[in-house]
């Protein structure tokens, strides 16, 4: 099968790796999606830009925004996942789990203001960007769930709970650059979305809300250390991982409407 990367990966990952290893920032939407994609027609549908506006982005049901909350409210998230995570083993790989070396957290409520905020505001986005869905469950999910990755954790292609779980899954992407996977459960063609496997490069502090197709007819997952260095040595012409942009320990701060099955109030 024919496979190709976006003809402007390379440029634009090049900017984004200049911005993260000088600090500086950039404001608005997140500007690039970077992947491969395989198939005839499928493939040739065009570059895919990253943000509300851009109709590839917006089809597939992606909202990424680079830089969403400000280097306080990470860091009062950080803390707040410190204080409940540090101590605390990271699960052993075990074969039939979804996440392989993680610890994690639910947590309903954030007493430190900036993180309350960061939450807030995460929660709204992903509920705002599924304005007019066909909400089952009607309300957020009350828990965010905290997760906490070394580098050698990943998550491994999954579908979150179609019952339990609504139609967003917002998440903010802390302390380290991660590569999350979106392969169509279906052939591109039939899948109707016409986009092969997606690789998105999330940065520390960047947001993304996955609904419609990539909720329901993606899997998705978090790449480890080495799988990331594969992924960002395939998006660049010359081969290397590019500096700076290496997974180390990884948090994600995950909130979620609810499904059909409302909070634990019906079938699942
Ligand atoms: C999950 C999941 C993604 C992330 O918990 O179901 O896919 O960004 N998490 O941690
Ligand atoms: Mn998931």
């Amino acid at each position: 099968m024919a496979c190709y990367r976006y003809s402007w990966s390379r440029p634009r990952l090049r900017g984004a790796w200049r911005a993260l290893s000088t600090g500086a920032t950039t404001p608005g939407w997140l500007d690039f999606v970077f992947g491969r994609r395989c198939g005839g027609a499928a493939g040739a549908a065009g570059a895919a830009g990253a943000s509300d506006a851009d109709p590839v982005a917006a089809g597939l049901g992606l909202v990424l925004h680079h830089n969403f909350i400000t280097e306080q409210e990470e860091a009062a998230l950080l803390a707040h996942a410190d204080r409940l995570l540090l101590g605390t083993d990271y699960s052993q790989a075990h074969y039939d789990q979804v996440i392989e070396r993680y610890r994690e957290a639910s947590v309903t409520t954030f007493d430190d203001p900036d993180a309350a905020a960061a939450v807030r505001r995460l929660r709204l986005t992903g509920w705002a960007a599924t304005a007019g869905a066909p909400r089952r469950g009607k309300t957020m999910y009350p828990h965010v769930q905290l997760i906490d990755l070394p580098p050698e954790g990943r998550i491994h292609p999954h579908r979150d709970n179609m019952k339990l779980f609504g139609e967003f899954t917002a998440g903010l992407n802390l302390l380290s650059p991660a590569v999350m996977r979106f392969v169509p459960l279906k052939a591109p063609a039939a899948a109707g979305v016409g986009a092969g496997v997606i690789d998105v490069l999330l940065k520390p502090r960047t947001l993304y809300v996955m609904h419609g197709a990539l909720r329901w007819q993606y899997t998705h997952e978090v790449l480890d250390a080495a799988g990331t260095a594969e992924a960002l040595g395939k998006s660049t012409a010359a081969g290397p991982q590019p500096p700076g942009l290496e997974r180390g320990r990884r948090v994600s701060v995950i909130a979620r409407d609810t499904g059909a099955a409302g909070f634990f109030g019906g079938l699942w």
